[in-house]
């Protein structure tokens, strides 16, 4: 057997619960997440230079950071599986409108909160009960910003009980939100070039559309985000670059262009961070339009060819998700560590 088909086999083993072999399943498993560090580790060095943050940036101000925030997130994983799916997409909600500044966090009349693509975004309260714990250990000292970086890898990596992919702190938090600056935010109905360009003006390439995209390998998707690839009117014109069996399963969800429920992102493995997006994309069972469009590209088809292989997968995940956390961050004496992740300090 291939190594990349061993490593699928393993990790399917391992979310099955296979008894027999179960020790070796569990290494092949960790040896996937350690080499995804190494090679990514290694490949640092091709990142754009570093905007002032830094790994353990919180090493002397407050060294507890990593365990409070691990150990908040991963307790409340434990009892809603839905949280890293929905932390995951806050930290890039975060990132891609006005930079990773935790903007996406404040409440006021108009912030960002209120506009329509974050309406589904959710996983708010555990980035406050984090924050409550770490005002109590070191006050004053960890931004929100870091604290949603921090937050979506731990809760990813709940499932490995090993982290992912490292995260640099050392982000402050902004002063501004406003609903009207969404616009940055990429549209599931968007075709190749235009995700493309939503990257590139945030400074991401094509690889880390490829390997950022794979997160919908979790989480949900509301109806309304599906059914114009499944209805039209009142007769049914299904997306040509939907499989026709997949439609059905979901129409089955959303029996209709006005349903309000939601559908898996991954068809397959709807709770387990793998690589079978890059199979679902593959086989015209992606579940949003801009999952099927990263097949319309030759250079971006092969890529996604690539990533099918979880190896490559989590390597290409960490670095890409290392850059996004890069995305117009404050650092220095820029922008401000907010007291309250929810507002700006008063004073
Ligand atoms: C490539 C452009 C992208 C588009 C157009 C897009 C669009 C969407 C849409 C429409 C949803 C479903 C929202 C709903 O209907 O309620 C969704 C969910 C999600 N997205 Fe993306 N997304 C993109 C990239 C990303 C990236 C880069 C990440 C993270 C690194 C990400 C993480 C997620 C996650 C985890 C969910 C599931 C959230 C949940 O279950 O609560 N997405 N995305």
């Amino acid at each position: 057997m291939r190594r990349q088909q061993v490593a699928a086999a393993a990790g399917a083993a391992r979310w099955r619960g296979d008894g027999g072999g179960g020790a070796a399943t569990a290494w092949w498993w960790v040896a996937a997440v350690v080499l995804g560090h190494l090679v990514s580790s290694a490949r640092a060095g091709l990142l754009e230079s570093n905007p002032g943050l830094a790994y353990n940036f919180y090493q002397k101000s407050c060294p507890k950071v990593d365990s409070i925030v691990r150990s908040v997130t991963w307790a409340q994983v434990a009892a809603n599986p839905a949280l890293p799916a929905r932390l995951l997409r806050l930290h890039f909600h975060d990132c891609f409108v006005k930079g990773c500044d935790a903007s996406i966090l404040l409440d006021n009349a108009q912030s960002e909160k209120k506009a329509g693509p974050n309406l589904s975004v959710g996983g708010y309260e555990v980035i406050d009960a984090i924050k409550t714990q770490l005002e109590q250990a070191c006050p004053g000292v960890v931004s929100c910003a870091d604290i949603v970086a921090l937050a979506a890898r731990d809760a990813v990596s709940y499932q490995f009980q090993s982290s992912l992919w490292q995260v640099e702190t050392g982000r402050r938090d902004g002063n501004v939100s406003l609903a009207s600056n969404t616009g940055a935010l990429p549209s599931p109905f968007a075709g190749f070039n235009g995700l493309l360009q939503s990257f590139a003006a945030r400074g991401l390439n094509l690889t880390d559309l490829i390997a950022l995209s794979g997160a919908h390998t979790i989480g949900v998707a509301s109806c309304s985000s599906v059914t114009p690839r499944l209805y039209n009117g009142n007769a049914t014109n299904v997306d040509p670059l939907l499989d026709s069996a997949y439609a059905k399963t979901l129409m089955n969800s959303c029996p209709s262009s006005s349903a309000s429920g939601t559908v898996n992102l991954d068809g397959r493995t709807a709770v387990k961070f793998d690589s079978s997006y890059y199979t679902n994309v593959l086989n015209k069972q992606g579940t949003l339009a801009s999952d099927a469009a990263l097949t319309q590209n030759a250079a971006a088809a092969q890529m996604v060819q690539d990533l099918t292989n979880p190896f490559k997968f989590y390597a290409a995940f960490s670095m890409s998700m290392k850059k996004m956390g890069r995305v117009e961050v404050l650092t220095g004496t820029n922008g401000q560590i907010r007291k309250q992740c929810n507002q700006v300090n008063s004073s």
